[in-house]
């Protein structure tokens, strides 16, 4: 199935974000790129990742790809946004379980460890695996219920 994907990294993130949107446009997924456009200057991940991050919640795009140089600020940030369950992923068996059990709609990467061969094998799991629902359902549910301000 083809997505309309959202993606937003920092300086640490860029190459990878370049090499991946080339790879999914020639998958047939749309990207919409939320920046920044190359890394000749240091870019605080919050400015980029939180737009992205709120169109996903808002229902504008399918997926959401971030990517940082651990993956993690990018996470914090795309997590703060009802709805959305950004999974930070290292391998095939996480990108996985990540979709089979949370249903997670956004991937974070880390742009210190990965380049496009090792990271396409994670995307293209998490791309491809469907959510189990049932008692899963449930469980995801809470994340925002419980957690409302
Ligand atoms: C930037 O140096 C680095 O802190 C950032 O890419 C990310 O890893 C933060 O979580």
């Amino acid at each position: 199935m083809s997505e309309r994907i959202a993606m937003a990294t920092d300086h640490r993130g860029v190459v990878l974000k370049d090499a991946l949107k080339q790879r999914l446009e020639q998958k047939g997924h749309e990207v919409v790129d939320f920046g920044p456009a190359d890394d000749s200057a240091s870019v605080d991940y919050p400015d980029t990742v939180a737009p992205a991050a709120r169109a996903l919640a808002q229902g504008e795009v399918s997926r959401l790809i971030v990517i940082c140089g651990t993956g993690l600020g990018v996470m914090y940030t795309a997590n703060r946004f009802p709805g959305v369950r950004t999974a930070l992923v290292h391998d095939v068996e996480t990108a996985e379980l990540a979709r089979q059990h949370n249903d997670a709609n956004g991937l974070a990467l880390s742009g210190n460890r990965l380049d496009l061969e090792s990271a396409w094998p994670l995307v293209e799991t998490w791309l491809e695996t469907p959510f189990e629902g049932g008692r899963h359902q449930a469980r995801i549910e809470k994340i925002d219920s419980l957690t409302r301000p």
